[in-house]
């Protein structure tokens, strides 16, 4: 208190010098400050990536990882004019872990942006943690209906599909080809029941009848006492929901118990894509539903293939494509708002008008942030899941209470 008053009792001239001099500092440095934004906005993008790298579906993790960093690649490596730094997560696609994994990203590392991820349980987790934390969350797999449906979210967005729309354009399909009787097959959790879901949903509207619906939990393989199951209830057909290692498996399987000989075997396209190598002879002219198929020739598609086996040294599947689109919308967003987050309500903006040339072919997305894509239906040939025909044009999910 006492230098303060005997500061305050200074000469007037010298007080003004000092205060000349303080505000032409605070001004250098503001000036300092704003040039220095101008340059590095915000210094790097910090991207969390949380999928799985271990388990019955590592590879999908591997593939979504390499399509997303292939787009951004194209893009010069940056997002917006920033620099990019990844963090990465292990997810296991263990639900139960979900929760602590994604606060890992979200409250420890800061991530300005959360990718993932391929099981829904996981995802449904993330999501909430998205949701109470206002992180911009892309989902580049998980199809849980509810993510883009009653939990829908302005911050969250998905690149993939949602899970019941390859069943409901297998369900069509198999009911024009006139099939009366169906059983279906799946794992025990929100992936396998929506899509084995959607397909019962078609295929009952359009006159057939699923006789029987039966879940084993994920991700279990011991698939033989459900196989004798089929072959004494004999259906028309069999409509299975697997993926990843697990499809690799239900397919030998299938075949080694002879019923790929009665009773045709069909699935979302997860059934046989980035399997063929492993799956061989067993799954030859399997019939599939699915936004993507190998051999569609669409400029951007044979593009995206050359650079990916170029890159990878391997074929590029769905779940690489799911990747390169989360990437893809991101650019679209980062570069509405010149890499400055901050502008969240503008980068939203730009996300949900986003009209991508995906190597699917046209991706846009509804008002829960889901895409709208045509479904192929699609032939194991070879190491090739060949496009037949588009089973369903520019498909996208009935409003399930999405408040967007
Ligand atoms: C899912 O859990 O949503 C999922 C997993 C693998 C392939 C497709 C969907």
């Amino acid at each position: 208190m006492k230098q303060i008053q005997k500061r305050s009792s200074c000469g007037g001239t010298r007080r003004r010098v000092l205060g000349v001099l303080a505000a032409a500092l605070v001004a250098a440095g503001g000036m300092l400050t704003g040039e220095s934004a101008q340059a590095q906005p915000q210094g790097k993008l910090k991207i969390g990536l949380m999928l799985p790298y271990t388990g019955t579906y590592a590879a999908l993790g591997t593939a979504i990882t390499n399509g997303f960093k292939l787009a951004i690649a194209e893009n010069g490596g940056k997002l917006g004019g920033r620099e990019i730094e990844y963090f990465t997560v292990d997810d296991e696609s263990d639900p139960a872990k979900a929760p602590e994994n994604a606060n890992k990203l979200v409250k420890r590392d800061q991530v300005d942006v959360l990718v993932g991820t391929v099981h829904s349980g996981v995802a449904l987790a993330m999501a909430k943690i998205a949701r109470d934390n206002n992180t911009l969350l892309i989902i580049p797999n998980a199809g849980a209906d509810d993510i883009t449906g009653p939990l829908c979210a302005a911050n969250i967005f998905r690149t993939s599909f949602s899970n019941s729309q390859m069943g409901v354009a297998m369900g069509k399909v198999m009911a024009e080809q006139t099939k009366k009787t169906a059983v279906t097959f799946t794992w025990d959790y929100a992936a396998g029941k929506e899509s084995t879901g959607g397909f019962k949903e078609a295929f009952e509207a359009g006159g057939g009848k699923v006789v029987k619906e039966m879940f084993l939990p994920f991700p279990q393989v011991e698939f033989q006492s459900y196989l004798t199951e089929i072959a004494a209830l004999k259906p028309d057909v069999v409509y299975v929901f697997f993926a990843g290692g697990g499809a690799v498996k239900f397919v030998k399987d299938y075949a080694a118990a002879g019923l790929n000989k009665t009773i045709p075997l069909v699935g979302p396209g997860f059934l046989t894509d980035g399997t063929l190598d492993a799956q061989g002879d067993a799954a030859q002219g399997l019939l599939t539903t699915l936004h993507y198929g190998d051999g569609l020739n669409l400029p951007k598609n044979n593009a995206f293939r050359a650079a990916y086996m170029k890159t990878y040294a391997t074929a590029p599947d769905v779940y690489a494509v799911g990747g390169y689109d989360a990437a893809q919308l991101l650019i679209v967003g980062m570069n509405a708002v010149k890499g400055d987050t901050s502008k969240r309500a503008e980068l939203v903006k730009a996300m949900e008008g986003a009209k991508i040339d995906s190597p699917r072919g046209p991706l846009a997305l509804n008002k829960g942030h889901n895409p709208i894509h045509d479904i192929y239906l699609r032939k194991v040939e070879g190491k090739e899941n060949k496009v037949v025909s588009v089973a369903v044009k520019n498909l996208t999910d009935p409003p399930r209470g999405c408040k967007l």
